[in-house]
C-alpha cells in the first residue's frame, strides 16, 4: 500500500505511525469502507514491525470507529466511513437540470434538501445510533418474529390509514400518562415519524400565503418544509430566548399567523423548555388569533434532571397538535411516530396521509403495540435514559478537558441526545464539519438552523449509541480539527 512507505524507525512509535498511515490510506481513497484489510500477520511481515505493534494499531482505529472487526471475517473499513455526497458539493447540477428540464423552483428546492438530509455515518458523534445498550435487541426480534409468523403482523389487506389500533390505544395511554396529553385513541394517527407529523400539519392548516412562526434557531426538517412550499413568506421566524420562543416577538412580526411550530419541552438545538408565563402567552395568542399550535415533543423522555414540563397540548388540547416520535427512544428506521390532533381535524390529517403514503406499514405497528402493552417500552425508557445520562457527562467532561476553550464550548441544557459546541464566531461551522467527516467524525452545523443574517457557528454532536471509548477517540481528533481551523 503506497501509505506505508513512509515508517519512519527513528521516530519511534511505530504503531501510532501504522495507524495513521492507515487514516491516511482511508483518506486518500486507497482503502475504502468495507475493504478488508490484511491481517496482522501479515501487515506486520510485510512492514517488518512486530505483529503487536500492528495489533495496537487496528485496536486504536477500531475504538475510533474507522475499522471494524467481525469474529470470522477479520478486519474491514468502517462500512460507516462511506459520505454521502456533501450538499455543498452539488447545488449547481441540480439548479442547472431544473432550469433545462423546465421544472419548478420548487423542484430544486426538494433536490437540495434531498441532499442536505442524506444520513451521516453511524460513527461519533451522528444522533440518534441506537447500538449495544440502547438497541431494543433480542425482545424486539422476538416479537417481530412471533407477531409476523401468524397474528396481526402477518401480511394483509390495506389497513386504516390512521394507524391500527392497537398501536393509537398504546400511544394515546403512553402519551396521557408520561406526557400529561389529553386525548383518545381516536384522536391518534400513526405517522412515520414526525416528519411526516410536521409535514401533513402544513398540509392541512396553512392555507395559501398564511403565515406560520417558526423558531429561530430552529429544526431544518421543519425550516426546510416552509421554505418547500409554493408560496414565499409562509416563515415568519421568531427569536427565542432563555425562556424559550418570544411571543411577543412573534406578535409583533406577524399577530394573524395561522400556525406556530414549537418545541416546547427541549427547544431544539438549545435545549432549554418553553416557560409557563410563555406556554400561558403561548396559547392565549392561539386561542383568540385563533391559530393551531403545534408542539414539537420529539425527545422528551430524555430529561436527566428534575421533573419534565407536562406536554403543552394538555393546556389546551382544542388548539395544539401535539407530536411525538419513536426515533428518539427506540431506532429512527423504524420510521413510526404520532400525531395527536383535536377530533375536528382528525379526518383532514388522514386523508391528507392517504394522498403521501395510504398508511404506515403495518406490521411493525403491531409489533410496537406489543412491545408498549407488554411492559417493554418503559423498562426500555428507564435503561436509555441512564445510558444516555451516563454518556452525556462523560461527553461534556471529555470535551471540556479537550477542547481549546477560547473557541468552543458547551450550551448548558439537560435533556436530549445531542450537545451544541458553540463556536468562535471567526469560525466556519461547515468547513469544519467537511474536516472532521474527513477524520471519521460526524457532526452537523449549527448556523443552518438560524435565519439568515442571525446565524451562529455551532456544531450538533450526538452521544447515544457509542462507547466512552469511541467517543474519547473522536474528541480528540475533534479538538485538533478546530484547534487547526484557527490557524
Ligand atoms: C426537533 C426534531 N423534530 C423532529 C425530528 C424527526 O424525527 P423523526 O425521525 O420522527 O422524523 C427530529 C430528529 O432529529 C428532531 O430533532
Amino acid at each position: 500500500m503506497p501509505s506505508f512507505g513512509t515508517l519512519d524507525r527513528e521516530a519511534g512509535n511505530l504503531s501510532r505511525q501504522v495507524a495513521e498511515a492507515l487514516r491516511e490510506a482511508v483518506r486518500k481513497g486507497d482503502l475504502r469502507p468495507a475493504d478488508a484489510l490484511p491481517s496482522t500477520r501479515a501487515l506486520a511481515a510485510s512492514l517488518q514491525v512486530a505483529r503487536g505493534t500492528v495489533v495496537e494499531a487496528y485496536e486504536q482505529l477500531i475504538a475510533e470507529g474507522f475499522l471494524e472487526s467481525k469474529a470470522g471475517a477479520g478486519t474491514r473499513v468502517a462500512l460507516a466511513l462511506a459520505q454521502p455526497p456533501s450538499a455543498a458539493r452539488e447545488p449547481r447540477v441540480a439548479a442547472s437540470q431544473a432550469a433545462q428540464t423546465g421544472l419548478p423552483e420548487r423542484a430544486e428546492a426538494f433536490a437540495s434538501i434531498g441532499r442536505e438530509f442524506k444520513p451521516l455515518p453511524a460513527v461519533p458523534f451522528a444522533i440518534s445510533v441506537p447500538t449495544g445498550m440502547t438497541a431494543p435487541g433480542d425482545i424486539w426480534r422476538r416479537l417481530g418474529n412471533r407477531l409476523r409468523a401468524r397474528g396481526p403482523a402477518s401480511p394483509t389487506g390495506y389497513a386504516d390509514p390512521q394507524g391500527a389500533l392497537a398501536l393509537r390505544e398504546a400511544i394515546a395511554d403512553y402519551v396521557r400518562k408520561s406526557r400529561s396529553v389529553r386525548c383518545e385513541a381516536d384522536q391518534v394517527i400513526v405517522t412515520s415519524g414526525t416528519q411526516q407529523g410536521l409535514f401533513l400539519a402544513s398540509q392541512v392548516l396553512l392555507g395559501p400565503r398564511d403565515q406560520a412562526w417558526v423558531e429561530n434557531p430552529a429544526y431544518r426538517g421543519v425550516t426546510a418544509i416552509l421554505e418547500s412550499l409554493p408560496y414565499r413568506d409562509a416563515m415568519v421566524r421568531v427569536p427565542v430566548d432563555a425562556e424559550g420562543l418570544d411571543v411577543e416577538a412573534g406578535l409583533r412580526l406577524a399577530p394573524k399567523a395561522r400556525v406556530a411550530f414549537v418545541t416546547p419541552s427541549h427547544q431544539y438545538p438549545l435545549g432549554m423548555p418553553l416557560s409557563m408565563a410563555r406556554r400561558a402567552a403561548l396559547l392565549a395568542w392561539a386561542r383568540t388569533a385563533p391559530a393551531w399550535v403545534v408542539e414539537d415533543d420529539y425527545d422528551s423522555e430524555l430529561r436527566y434532571e428534575g421533573y419534565p414540563y407536562p406536554a403543552l397540548q394538555g393546556l389546551a388540547p382544542d388548539r395544539v397538535v401535539y407530536l411525538g416520535t419513536f426515533s428518539k427512544i427506540l431506532f429512527p428506521s423504524l420510521r413510526l411516530g404520532y400525531v395527536v390532533v383535536p377530533p375536528s381535524l382528525v379526518d383532514a390529517f388522514c386523508g391528507a396521509r392517504v394522498l403521501m403514503d395510504r398508511h404506515p406499514p403495518t406490521a411493525d405497528q403491531h409489533v410496537l403495540a406489543a412491545f408498549m402493552t407488554e411492559g417493554h417500552l418503559e423498562r426500555h425508557v428507564r435503561k436509555v435514559r441512564n445510558v444516555y445520562a451516563e454518556q452525556r457527562l462523560s461527553l461534556i467532561e471529555t470535551l471540556e478537558a479537550l477542547l481549546p476553550r477560547e473557541l468552543a464550548w458547551i450550551e448548558p441544557g439537560d435533556q436530549g441526545m445531542h450537545l451544541v459546541l458553540w463556536l468562535d464566531p471567526r469560525l466556519d461551522d461547515h468547513q469544519l464539519v467537511r474536516r472532521a467527516a474527513n477524520e471519521g467524525i460526524a457532526v452537523r452545523a449549527a448556523s443552518p438552523m438560524f435565519a439568515a443574517g442571525t446565524a451562529r457557528p455551532g456544531l450538533i454532536l450526538g452521544f447515544g449509541g457509542f462507547s466512552r471509548a469511541q467517543m474519547t477517540a473522536a474528541a480528540e481528533r475533534l479538538a485538533a480539527v478546530i484547534a487547526a481551523a484557527r490557524k
